[in-house]
């Protein structure tokens, strides 16, 4: 059977690009408010992609000054939209160092619920020293502690899932059972992190398991979504660095006992759409222009550890510490070294460049164009799919559904409806058994 390609909406704000709330095809008020983002899932399901994704981060600093920072939390809001669609899936980000698994595991086993089968977790550990000062800490964990937490919670939220069997429920009236109680099983986890006896309180998603999204691509990143994750957002600037990243992650997933076609990558690809090419590069320039420099510096150094606020913007990025030294995003940050010594850029031109998609390729250009783009990298073996990031929303993202979509369609790449209910079935994803099940078979 031939591929098709994944495609997941990222909801940010106004739009990717940090300057969108500035720009004249934006409304900055509507980010508070959720028709919004109700007309956003809309859309992408107009237009039959896969999924939507929240993103979301635990603290709100001075870059609020300059830039939309304060967001709804994602599974508050998620279960808003899932009240005004009908298939399409439904992502959200949940930290795993600054959540409880039981918690955490209740909320996306009732979206999943509410959805009608439709729940996806994009599993971070959180990176930001800000975000520890809001939980009793005063840093953030290690980076490879927080990944043993991680896979650790990860486990616990599995286990519990599965603590109710699929034909758990009775619900018997004359008899007056509601559950059969041989089929809702304590999980009795103890482990270095969490001490948790179960069972859920919400029987088993419709799912099973909520798809299970990862968004980490260091070496940490890299070992964690080979074990766990479904799909795998990353952010890749060069065919080549896609390439080596799918192959890697591939190689993984099997070194785990895993089969790679059940995990599937999305590199972030943020298309900057114009009738004409000249259209397109002008509209970049136009939010470029909109770049509040200081705020995009304080920005870049926050993201290197280093103050670049008092050097000149059109003189050279100064020596970074090495990538060891790095305790929060650490592919983030070799992303933009890398870029910025592939290049040779000044201060400004990488501002510019990070500017539209946070390090996420930014690909300027017509329907036709980007549609090429998506072919190549999924063709070329460093894609399965795309996390589309419109600079401008709902502008961006209704132009990629009416005028690339129609293209990728035409070119048989991607679907033209709707053949599956839940979102496991968009991504081509088997429904997991329950293991408490599992085992019974066995033992039978
Ligand atoms: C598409 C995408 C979405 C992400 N969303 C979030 C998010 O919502 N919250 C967050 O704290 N980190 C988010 N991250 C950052 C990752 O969780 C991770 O910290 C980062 O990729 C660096 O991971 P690494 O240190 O393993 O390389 C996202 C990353 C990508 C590529």
């Amino acid at each position: 059977m031939s591929r098709t390609l994944h495609l997941n909406a990222f909801l940010m704000g106004v739009g990717h690009h940090e300057a969108a709330w500035r720009h004249p095809r934006t409304d900055p008020r509507r980010v508070g408010d959720v028709r919004h983002f109700q007309e956003l899932a809309r859309i992408a399901e107009r237009g039959t992609l896969d999924s939507v994704f929240l993103a979301d981060g635990l603290a709100v600093g001075p870059a609020v000054r300059h830039n939309i920072q304060a967001v709804f939390e994602p599974l508050t809001l998620l279960a808003s939209l899932a009240a005004v669609t009908e298939h399409i899936g439904l992502i959200a980000t949940v930290s795993t160092t600054y959540n409880e698994p039981f918690n955490v595991a209740r909320k996306f086993a009732s979206l999943d619920h509410l959805s009608g089968g439709r729940a996806g977790w994009n599993i971070v550990t959180s990176a930001q020293s800000r975000e520890a000062w809001n939980f009793n800490l005063d840093d953030h964990p290690a980076h490879a502690d927080r990944y043993r937490r991680a896979a650790e919670f990860v486990d616990v939220a599995i286990k519990l899932w599965d603590s109710w069997e699929d034909d758990a429920l009775v619900l018997d009236t004359a008899a007056g059972v509601f559950a059969d109680t041989d089929r809702v099983h304590e999980v009795g986890h103890t482990g270095e992190h969490f001490t948790v006896r179960g069972p859920l309180n919400t029987p088993r998603p419709p799912q099973g398991r909520p798809l299970l999204v990862q968004a980490g691509s260091s070496a940490d990143g890299i070992a964690f979504a080979a074990r766990y994750a479904e799909a795998v957002f990353t952010a890749q600037q060069t065919l080549a660095d896609g390439q080596a990243f799918y192959a890697e992650l591939k190689r993984q997933t099997i070194a785990a006992g895993r089969d790679p076609d059940l995990v599937k990558v999305l590199p972030g690809i943020a298309p900057v759409i114009g009738g004409t090419e000249v259209e397109a590069r002008a509209l970049a320039d136009e939010l470029e222009a909109l770049i509040v420099p200081e705020h995009a510096l304080s920005q870049l150094s926050g993201m290197t550890g280093v103050d670049l606020t008092g050097l000149p913007l059109d003189g050279p990025v100064p020596e970074l510490p090495d990538l060891s030294s790095v305790q929060s995003h650490q592919s983030r940050y070799q992303l933009v070294v890398e870029l910025a010594r592939r290049e040779k850029l000044t201060i400004r031109q990488l501002i510019g460049r990070l500017g539209g998609g946070r390090g996420h390729r930014v690909v300027a250009g017509t329907p036709e164009q980007i549609a090429d783009q998506i072919e190549l990298w999924f063709s070329q073996g460093a894609a399965d799919g795309f996390n589309v990031m419109p600079p401008l929303l709902p502008y961006g993202l209704e132009a990629f559904v009416d005028h690339v979509v129609p293209l990728l369609r035409e070119r048989g790449l991607f679907r033209h409806e709707y053949t599956g209910r839940t979102l496991r079935e968009h991504y081509g994803l088997p429904r997991p058994a329950s293991a408490y099940a599992a085992r019974e078979l066995v033992t039978a």
